[in-house]
């Protein structure tokens, strides 16, 4: 029953995760990369509607028949502007534990409180069915945000947007790949939690994925592979003289 699954409510203190990262620690550097960065770190990932525009689009133009995406850590909402922009027919729930991301988003100039439900929530903890009506949500989209989880915490949160999925409904899934420029530096600097995720230099954590690890937690949380692709792409810094390779994989899932 990969759906049925229970959720823990919000736990009073502090979890130690195995790998030795702590949950509350964990949620503290974050907020304080908003504080630092505001929204000013990520660019606006106009892409989305590129590589997945037919996953937003509605076949009828009917508003009582809204298309409704769930953004799993929304951050400073990178990934929901350029869509609210583009598909205003969209009804948008995003989320993020970070409460400087959510403060973020809801003084962005576009944010529109009838298209844009957003709120606190740490997905790897707390019941989204809370937040939002359980099977109600056609497309959830996950940008270079399961890559921010801890190893261990990673099925939940896959059961976690299970939950609010319908029958049907498809995660939309961009992150880094293993080998990235990224990864490589990190494991120069000896920056390893446990096997292929570290810890940066300003607190925050990141995982590298595999297409086989990512397929397998995906598919022993009950979802079908539509598809999975590492891409690369060399980038060139003349300036510091050097070469980057940039890794990143992009997926779809679906819940049967
Ligand atoms: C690299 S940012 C990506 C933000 C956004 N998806 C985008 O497209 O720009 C990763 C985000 O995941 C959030 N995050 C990490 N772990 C989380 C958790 N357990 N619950 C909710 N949000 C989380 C972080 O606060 C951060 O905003």
């Amino acid at each position: 029953m990969p759906f049925a699954v229970h959720i823990r409510k919000r736990r009073p203190t502090a979890v130690k995760l195995q790998s030795g990262v702590d949950m509350e620690e964990h949620r503290k550097q974050w907020e304080n990369f908003y504080q630092r960065h505001q929204n000013k770190f990520f660019k606006d990932r106009h892409y989305l509607e590129k590589d997945w525009g037919q996953y937003f689009c509605e076949c009828d133009h009917n508003t009582t028949n809204r298309k409704i995406i769930l953004e799993a850590g929304c951050g400073a909402g990178n990934t929901i502007f350029p869509l609210a922009n583009k598909y205003p027919q969209l009804y948008i729930h995003a989320c993020d534990f970070s409460h400087h991301a959510i403060t973020l988003v809801k003084s962005h100039p576009s944010f529109l409180e009838d298209q844009i439900n957003v709120f606190v929530c740490n997905i790897a903890e707390e019941n989204l069915c809370d937040h939002i009506r359980p099977a109600s949500v056609d497309v959830v989209t996950l940008v270079f945000t399961l890559s921010a989880v801890s190893p261990e915490k990673m099925p939940i949160v896959i059961q976690n947007l299970g939950l609010v999925l319908k029958p049907d409904g498809h995660v939309l899934f961009r992150d880094y790949a293993i080998g990235d420029y990224a990864q490589v530096m990190l494991m120069n600097k000896n920056q390893v939690i446990s096997e292929n995720f570290y810890f940066r230099g300003d607190g925050t954590c990141s995982f590298y994925f595999s297409e086989d690890l990512l397929s397998k937690l995906f598919k022993r949380a009950g979802f079908i592979v539509v598809d999975v692709n590492t891409y690369n792409r060399e980038i060139i810094n003349r300036a510091r003289n050097i070469t980057m390779q940039r890794r990143w994989i992009r997926a779809v899932f679906r819940r049967p």
